[in-house]
């Protein structure tokens, strides 16, 4: 039986800088946490690589990771799933600093790691049940926070909480970015919630980036047709973002309500051309290269960048 080969991530540049707020969205099966997986090298890429500070890491080469295991963590989605049910609060947050030989007094970074996350300090000998979703993720930050990184990475961290504690979570975040001055790299499918906490936005679409800039210019004037499908797609109440209800958070919904399924091999065109209302016959033939208004190649770094063959206006010359 030939096995068709999954390709969840093709052709994806990204450079994150000290203080960025770097906003990854897409929908479901895009390649968000794949590529989170591969930022915190928990596993390689088959090309390409993933440098931190300037050096080379790799999951698989133990040179370099340590430094990288220290200053870049994760928060994930499901606060249940990432912490031990049978280790108390405390211990938990804890476990990392043991784990990559923090010294100091631990029971005291405990401390100090609760009141930073906003919950009483006897949470620290209660058991993950024992807790709310909102508090289990606001431990889970702690954890995440335990051995002081400067990199976090926050994959979907508000999409399995009631709506009602999303926003007290998401500005928890923020505050937390603010005050330890740490870099953060948030994932979602949710732009309304990526434009909460990010300055800087990056588009997925089936394992490419399909459009990025600073997140005034591509949430205020997006490019691609499929951010502005996604940005249709957000709820708005007298103009202001909400969060969308939990059941619209699994998997498989997308702003066209088309199932997003694996990804085949690397097809000519556009991706997004069989689903896009502007294609033009060009779309489905030549695949378009992430670039800058009026510039045919990739344009400076930070730049409002889309690929789109009719991105900014433009119908590119062939
Ligand atoms: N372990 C795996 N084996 C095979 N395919 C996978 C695996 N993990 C993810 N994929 C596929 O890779 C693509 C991206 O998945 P993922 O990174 O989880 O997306 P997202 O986080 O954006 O929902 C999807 O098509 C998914 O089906
Ligand atoms: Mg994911």
């Amino acid at each position: 039986m030939r096995r068709r080969q999954v390709v969840a991530l093709d052709g994806v540049s990204l450079d994150v800088w000290p203080g960025d707020r770097l906003g990854i969205v897409g929908e479901s099966g895009s390649g968000k946490s794949t590529l989170a997986r591969l930022l915190l090298a928990l596993e390689d890429p088959d090309e390409g690589e993933v440098r931190f500070r300037g050096s080379p890491v790799r999951a698989s080469c133990r040179a370099g990771l340590g430094a990288l295991r220290r200053n870049v963590q994760i928060v994930f989605q499901d606060p249940l799933g990432s912490l031990d049910p049978r280790m108390r609060v405390g211990a938990s947050i804890a476990e990392p600093l043991r784990s990559l030989g923090v010294e100091g007094d631990r029971d005291q970074r405990v401390a100090e790691l609760l009141e930073a996350v906003g919950l009483p300090p006897g949470a620290a000998r209660r058991y993950p049940h024992q807790l709310s979703g909102g508090q289990r993720q606001r431990v889970a930050i702690a954890r995440a926070l335990a051995p002081r990184p400067s990199v976090l990475v926050a994959d979907e961290p508000v999409s399995s909480l009631d709506v009602s504690v999303r926003a007290q979570v998401l500005n928890l975040l923020d505050d937390l970015v603010e005050r330890y001055g740490l870099t953060l790299v948030f994932i979602s499918h949710d732009l309304g919630v990526v434009r909460h906490v990010a300055d800087r936005v990056a588009v997925l679409y089936r394992g490419r980036i399909v459009e990025e800039g600073p997140a005034d210019a591509v949430l205020g004037s997006p490019a691609h047709p499929y951010t502005q499908a996604l940005l249709e797609a957000v709820p708005r109440v007298g103009g202001a973002i909400t969060a969308p209800p939990a059941e619209a958070c699994g998997r498989g919904r997308s702003p066209a309500g088309e199932a997003a399924g694996p990804l085949d091999g690397p097809g000519a065109g556009c991706d997004y051309s069989w689903r896009c209302p502007l294609a033009e016959a060009r779309c489905a033939r030549e695949r378009p290269v992430l670039r800058g208004p009026g510039r045919p190649t990739d344009g400076p770094a930070g730049e409002h960048k889309a690929a789109c063959h009719l991105a900014f206006g433009g119908r590119m010359a062939p």
